[in-house]
């Protein structure tokens, strides 16, 4: 699929070529986003850049206006290669981060990039465990407040609240990729996803699956604790 559809850009991009010194394939006129972020990554200097990204909204990113915004139970609004292709290049993505009452980001890693998170509002608990053996690192995020997520830490993260929580989060390069761990676990084969819980019998391996939430918008619904709590069972 990923193959076919990069390939399909680069035949698009093949076919513009030939006019390639006089009419550049820009932000404006290229809807394709693999297109542009192969023409950006092919591009000879910043200044071919600037032609390719030549209009000033092409530099602009607005995290409200994603479709994905919400607070209910919340998202992750990445701001990377693939959603803001002026980032190619710069190593780094920007990602908002909403938490609405209990809202979660269920335990993961990104395999490719260290991560700073610091709260704009709301109180947030952040977990991480940087390997095996490896003790766990908890913190409790008011206003102003930031962690660390070494590149491939397993993290988590809860708002502790019953009112929205906010947060930004820096990732150090514009591809950082994330792996939810409970959604890649399952994709094992079953039986070496049973050995791995120890092998019990009476462990519901399919039933424990059918559980995990798809990883949609990067948050979901957290403790049952919160949302007694929070009178949201
Ligand atoms: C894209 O827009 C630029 C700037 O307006 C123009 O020079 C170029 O010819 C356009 N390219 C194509 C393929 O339409
Ligand atoms: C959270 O924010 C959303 C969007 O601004 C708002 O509609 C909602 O009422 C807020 N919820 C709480 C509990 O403040």
């Amino acid at each position: 699929m990923a193959f076919t559809s990069k390939y399909g850009s680069l035949l698009i991009l093949l076919s513009l070529m030939p006019t390639w010194a006089g009419a550049l394939v820009t932000a404006q006129n290229v809807t394709d986003k693999h297109t542009l972020a192969i023409s950006l990554n092919i591009a000879t200097t910043e200044l071919d850049r600037l032609d390719i990204l030549y209009s000033d909204t092409d530099w602009m990113f607005d995290f409200f206006a994603q479709p994905t915004y919400t607070y209910s139970p919340g998202a992750v609004i990445n701001a990377n290669a693939a959603t803001f292709p002026t980032t190619v290049g710069n190593g780094l993505t920007l990602a908002w981060v909403t938490l609405g009452p209990c809202g979660m980001q269920a335990p993961h890693y990104h395999p490719r990039a260290s991560n700073y998170i610091v709260a704009i509002d709301g109180s947030v608990e952040t977990y991480m465990i940087a390997e095996n053996g490896a003790r766990m690192v908890t913190n409790l995020l008011g206003p102003g407040k930031m962690t660390l997520f070494p590149r491939g830490s397993l993290h988590s993260m809860q708002n502790k609240g019953c009112g929205n929580a906010t947060l930004v989060s820096a990732l150090s390069t514009e591809d950082p990729g994330t792996h939810t761990v409970a959604n890649g676990l399952f994709n094992l084969p079953r039986d070496m996803v049973a050995a791995a819980f120890g092998g019990n019998k009476n462990l519901d391996i399919d039933d424990l699956m059918k559980a995990i939430p798809p990883v949609g918008t990067g948050v979901t619904m957290g403790s049952a604790d919160c949302l007694a709590k929070c009178s949201m069972q």
